[in-house]
């Protein structure tokens, strides 16, 4: 069974629709949940599905810590859905092209520090964009660079909030993200 390990800040949402994809159709198994924040409800979400989670800081991220944990776990992929910090490239370094993100944009606009959440769709509807998307890709040193994998876009014309923007974007989010890790697991 291919394993999958979740890195997650926040909300978790996105955490939550690949463990129930998971959990249901057998075609990998999630077998732990890292995040850097104790608060975060992505903790009770892995609880759900009874996945063990790793609570970590700044210094266990970026000393071996962190990097045992996985070691030990031996992740087939390594997932970002919603973690904002910056993946450290000795972790990247140890599972190469096993670590992918998700951003809330096409990238290579909208993309960089301080581009996360909400703070896209606000610059997006600002521009008064025509379309928005997602974009799944390989994780490499800089923020929001790495290969592309996969994009999807999403008409945002009637959109006169972020909120609608941030809710189109969850609803890509939901549908294609488990199907893009299905597909790199089948490698
Ligand atoms: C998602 O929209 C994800 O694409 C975005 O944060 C949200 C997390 O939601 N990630 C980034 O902005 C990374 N730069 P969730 O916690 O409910 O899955």
């Amino acid at each position: 069974m291919k394993k999958i390990v979740l890195f997650a800040s926040g909300n978790g949402s996105n955490a939550e629709n690949i463990m129930a994809h998971f959990e249901k159709s057998g075609q990998g198994t999630v077998v732990g949940v890292f995040t850097n924040n104790s608060h975060a409800k992505v903790i009770e979400r892995a609880k759900k599905f009874q996945v063990p989670t790793y609570v970590f800081n700044k210094t266990e991220l970026s000393d071996d810590t962190v990097l045992n944990n996985l070691q030990e776990l031996q992740p087939d992929l390594i997932v970002l859905a919603g973690f904002l910090l910056k993946f450290p490239v000795h972790i990247i370094n140890a599972f190469p092209n096993k670590v992918i993100n998700i951003h809330p944009a096409l990238l290579p606009n909208y993309g960089g520090k301080g581009m996360y959440g909400m703070n896209v769709h606000n610059a997006v509807l600002e521009k008064k964009e025509k379309e928005t998307g997602i974009t799944v890709h390989y994780v490499n040193e800089h923020f929001d660079e790495g290969e592309f994998i996969f994009q999807a876009n999403v008409a945002i014309e009637n959109c006169t909030t972020a909120e609608e923007i941030a809710q189109k974007i969850h609803e890509l989010e939901m549908e294609h993200f488990p199907k893009v890790i299905v597909r790199l697991l089948e490698g």
